[in-house]
C-alpha cells in the first residue's frame, strides 16, 4: 500500500507498506524517532501518544494501535516536533520542567503530546484530557499543575499551522486515496466504494478506529489477511440532526458522539466521558463498538435504551432493524458476509435516560456491568420502560420481566422493588475477573432503585473523593 502524510511538517511518502504496521513501530524502527514510547502496546498507558491533525482538528491518539494507513493524508506530530526549530520548548514542556512533572521520564513524551493537543484545542478539563496517560513515579498533581500553568500561553508559532489545517487555510495534507494498494487491501473513499469492495471481498476485515483490531495484531499477533480501512469514507462520519431523529454515521468517533449527544442526554455524556480515555474515544467509532458484538461495550445499552435503529448495507441493498435485534447470542450478530454497519438513528425524545457504568476504576476501565435505563412517565404512572444492560448476559440485553413489572404502574419505590425482584428472571450473569454473578445481579437491581432516587432529585456522585 502507498501512503503520504506530513510528519512534524515534513512530507513522507511510503510505498509498499504492510497495512498493519503500527505508527509506533514505524516511528521507532524505521524512522529512529524513539521519543514516542512503547509501554503497554494495547492502548492503556498513553506512552505512545501522537498528535494527529486533519480538517477535523488536532487530537491525541495512541500510536501503538494506529495503523499507518490511518494517518494517510494527515499531519502527525511526535514529541520530536513539539519544540520550535530554534530549540525553544513548547509551553507544556516548559511547564513540566518548572512544576517538576517528570521523574524517570518514560511517560513524559506521551503526557506532553496529550497536553499539547489539549492546549491547541483550548481544553482546560485536564483530568479528562490526561486520563489516558499513566505515570508510575511522579504523581499526577505536578503534571496537572503544569497543564494549568501552560493553559494561558498562546500556541507556539511553529504549531499555528495545525490550528489552521482545521479551517483549510493552509496547504496541509488532505484525505487522499491510498495509491498502489493490492486488491486485498483497500482504503475506499466513500460508503459506495466500500460497499462494492466488501461485496467482492466478504471475508475481509474492516478496520474503523482499530481500538479492537489493533490489539488483534499487537497482542494476538494475527495476520489479518485482506483489510479495508474505513477512515477515508467521509460520508460514514458525522451526526445529522433532524426534527425527529439523530442520524449517526458508523465512522463517528466516540468523542464526536459525546459532544453531540451530551447536551441532550447529560447522563450519557457522563458515561461516554468514562469510555476508555481521550485517545481511545478519539479513535474508536460507534460502528466498531456495535459491530464487535461485545457484551460489555458501553454504547449499545445506551442506544438500546434510546430505541435506536441500526442501518446495515450490503452492496446496493440496505436494511434496518432495532439495535437490540442485532445481538443474537454471544459472538453472533445479525450481519451477513459482506454486510457492514452504515449508520444508526436515534429518535428524538425527552431525556429520561440514566447511564450507570460500574467498573473497578473510574477512568479508563471496561465495565463490569453497565445499566442504561429510560423510564417514561405520564403523571405519576410509568408508560414505557426500556432497561438495557451490558455485562449481564452474552449480549447487551433488555430486562423484559422487570420492564413488564413496571409498565402501567405508579412510579414509586414499591413498583421499583417489584421490578427489581422480577429482574432475577431476566439475567443469569457470569462470574469473571471483573465481578461475581451475585454482585452483578444485585447491582443491576440496585441501579434501578438509584434511578428512582436520581429522578426524585437525590443525585449521587460516584467520585466521592474529589480533588
Ligand atoms: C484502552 C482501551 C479502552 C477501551 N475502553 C472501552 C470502554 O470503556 N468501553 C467500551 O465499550 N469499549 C472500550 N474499548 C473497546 C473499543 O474501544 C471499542 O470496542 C470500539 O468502539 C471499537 O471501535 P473501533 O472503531 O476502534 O473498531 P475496530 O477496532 O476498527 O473494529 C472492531 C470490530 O468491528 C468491525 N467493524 C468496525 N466498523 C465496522 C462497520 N462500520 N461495519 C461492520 N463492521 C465494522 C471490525 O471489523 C472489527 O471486527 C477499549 C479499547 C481499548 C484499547
Ligand atoms: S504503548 Fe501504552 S497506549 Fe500505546
Ligand atoms: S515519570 Fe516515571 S512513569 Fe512518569
Amino acid at each position: 500500500m502507498d501512503i503520504t502524510f506530513l510528519l512534524n511538517g515534513e512530507r513522507v511518502s511510503l510505498t509498499g507498506i504492510s497495512p498493519t504496521t503500527t505508527l509506533l513501530d514505524w516511528l521507532r524502527e524505521s524512522r529512529g524517532l524513539t521519543g514516542t514510547k512503547e509501554g503497554c502496546n494495547e492502548g492503556d498507558c498513553g506512552a505512545c501518544s501522537v498528535m494527529i491533525t486533519d480538517a477535523a482538528g488536532s487530537r491525541a491518539l495512541n500510536g501503538c494501535i494506529l495503523f499507518l494507513p490511518q494517518v494517510n493524508g494527515k499531519h502527525v506530530t511526535t514529541v520530536e516536533g513539539l519544540a520550535a526549530p530554534d530549540g525553544s520548548l513548547h509551553p507544556v514542556q516548559d511547564a513540566m520542567i518548572t512544576h517538576h512533572g517528570s521523574q524517570c521520564g518514560f511517560c513524559t513524551p506521551g503526557f506532553v503530546i496529550t497536553m499539547a493537543a489539549a492546549h491547541l484545542n483550548g481544553a482546560k478539563d485536564h483530568d479528562v484530557q490526561l486520563a489516558g496517560n499513566l505515570c508510575r513515579c511522579t504523581g499526577y498533581a505536578p503534571i496537572i499543575r503544569a497543564a494549568e500553568a501552560a493553559a494561558e500561553a498562546p500556541p507556539p508559532d511553529h504549531l499555528r499551522h495545525l490550528a489552521l489545517l482545521r479551517t483549510g487555510n493552509t496547504s496541509g495534507e488532505q484525505p487522499q486515496p491510498a495509491g498502489a494498494a493490492p486488491p486485498s487491501h483497500a482504503q475506499p473513499q466513500s460508503a459506495d466504494a466500500l460497499a462494492d469492495w466488501y461485496e467482492a471481498n466478504p471475508d475481509a476485515t474492516l478496520i474503523a478506529g482499530a481500538t479492537d483490531v489493533g490489539l488483534w495484531v499487537t497482542k494476538g499477533l494475527r495476520d489479518l489477511g485482506p483489510v479495508a480501512f474505513l477512515n477515508q469514507c467521509a460520508d460514514l462520519r458525522g451526526i445529522t440532526e433532524t426534527e425527529d431523529h439523530w442520524h449517526i454515521g458508523a465512522m463517528t468517533s466516540l468523542s464526536d458522539l459525546e459532544r453531540a449527544l451530551a447536551p441532550h442526554f447529560p447522563s450519557l455524556g457522563q458515561m461516554l466521558r468514562r469510555y476508555g480515555s481521550m485517545q481511545v474515544r478519539n479513535a474508536a467509532t460507534i460502528g466498531g463498538n456495535i459491530a464487535n458484538g461485545s457484551p460489555i461495550g458501553d454504547s449499545p445499552p445506551a442506544l438500546i435504551a434510546l430505541n435506536a435503529t441500526l442501518h446495515l448495507r450490503h452492496g446496493k441493498s440496505r436494511r434496518s432493524l432495532p439495535l437490540e435485534d442485532f445481538f443474537l447470542d454471544y459472538g453472533r450478530q445479525d450481519r451477513g458476509k459482506g454486510e457492514f454497519v452504515e449508520a444508526i438513528t436515534i429518535p428524538r425524545q425527552p431525556d429520561n435516560l440514566r447511564c450507570y457504568k460500574i467498573s473497578k476504576r473510574f477512568d479508563q476501565d471496561i465495565s463490569a456491568l453497565c445499566a442504561c435505563l429510560s423510564i417514561r412517565r405520564d403523571g405519576g404512572s410509568i408508560t414505557e420502560a426500556r432497561l438495557a444492560y451490558g455485562g449481564m448476559a452474552g449480549i447487551p440485553k433488555r430486562a423484559a420481566q422487570a420492564e413488564a413489572a413496571m409498565t402501567g404502574q405508579p412510579f414509586t419505590e414499591a413498583t421499583i422493588r417489584r421490578a427489581m425482584q422480577a429482574m432475577a428472571q431476566d439475567f443469569q450473569p457470569l462470574s469473571d475477573m471483573r465481578a461475581s454473578a451475585a454482585y452483578r445481579l444485585r447491582t443491576a437491581q440496585n441501579l434501578l432503585l438509584r434511578y428512582l432516587h436520581d429522578a426524585n432529585g437525590s443525585v449521587t456522585n460516584v467520585q466521592e473523593v474529589t480533588a
